[in-house]
């Protein structure tokens, strides 16, 4: 395992890895790393030869300066996590190594990004096709391992991938979750002590939710969820949408398409949380 801070350094170990013929697996993160990440970064070992996981929280996707300052970061720490897996080179870039000037292009993903976290995180997602499209060109992984936990980032990266024609397989990773069924996050570290004990309660009733689904309505699921969610005192609803898997754009009934997920993201505070439910597939 090595740390690797320039881009240079970087390309001359992948260069010499590529000569003999070896497949790169790339897993980008915001370190703070917990299982959700160390997962997929055990499956890009098995899908490749050569793993490349790169820390780096990306200014450009933070809508929000408070965020971005009260983000963690803990390289030491990530890096006893990393010891643990099968993890070559890890790219932890000063942020002028990634922008040694800003970047000012404005993708256009259309109707993916107007809705959920794009409609209540403008720039977000341009954020992420940024860097992302940066770390693809730095890293030019054969195989790049997401999350499904960050269901419309997926989506984004898959149109961004394909606007930009590069030629690397995007692999969806299961969502990880803590044993009482949160989805593991970097920010639930933030969480104060009650609101990691109620923060379950999303998981818990989205998972509910998929017994109302043969006897109620799209709005009626809807409507419950979010009621359930609201009722407890340290949990509050931003949104939550039930949406065609592959357009993101909210279904009025369970017919309309045979790919049915349910999005949301709650405020615990100032601490905002996502996570999804299949409904459909
Ligand atoms: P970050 O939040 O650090 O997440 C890095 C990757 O880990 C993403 O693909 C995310 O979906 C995945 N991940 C996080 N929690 C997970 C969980 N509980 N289960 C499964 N996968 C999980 O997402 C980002 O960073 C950034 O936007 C990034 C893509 C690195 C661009 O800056």
């Amino acid at each position: 395992m090595q740390v690797v801070n320039t881009v240079e350094k970087l390309q001359h170990q992948i260069s010499e890895a590529k000569k003999s013929g070896l497949k790169i697996g790339f897993v980008p993160t915001m370190g703070a790393l917990h299982e959700g990440h160390l997962t997929l970064v055990k499956k890009a070992a098995n899908e490749s030869d050569i793993v490349v996981v790169s820390i780096f929280v990306n200014p450009t996707q933070f809508n929000n300066s408070k965020d971005l300052e009260r983000y963690p970061r803990d390289l030491e720490t990530d890096l006893e996590a990393l010891s643990t897996v099968k993890c070559d080179y890890i790219f932890a870039p000063a942020v002028d190594e990634v922008y040694p000037e800003e970047d000012d292009r404005q993708f256009n993903f259309g109707d993916l990004e107007t809705v959920m976290e794009g409609k209540f995180r403008p720039g977000h997602f341009n954020g992420v096709a940024q860097v992302v499209s940066r770390l693809f060109d730095m890293v030019t992984p054969d195989k790049a391992f997401f999350g499904l936990k960050d269901f419309q980032q997926l989506a984004i990266i898959r149109a961004m991938t394909k606007q930009l024609s590069m030629p690397v397989e995007i692999v969806p990773c299961d969502i990880v979750r803590e044993k009482d069924g949160l989805a593991m996050s970097s920010r639930n570290m933030l969480l104060s002590e009650a609101q990691r004990k109620n923060a379950p309660l999303i998981a818990r009733t989205l998972v509910e939710s998929c017994n109302f689904v043969a006897d109620t309505s799209v709005q009626g699921v809807k409507k419950q969820v979010e009621d359930a969610i609201n009722a407890d005192t340290e949990l509050e609803v931003e949104y939550f949408e039930i949406v065609d898997g592959y357009t993101l754009q909210a279904v009025d009934n369970w017919d309309e398409s045979n790919y049915i997920v349910g999005c949301i993201a709650v405020f615990a505070g100032e601490i905002r949380l996502i996570d999804n439910v299949t409904y459909k597939l």
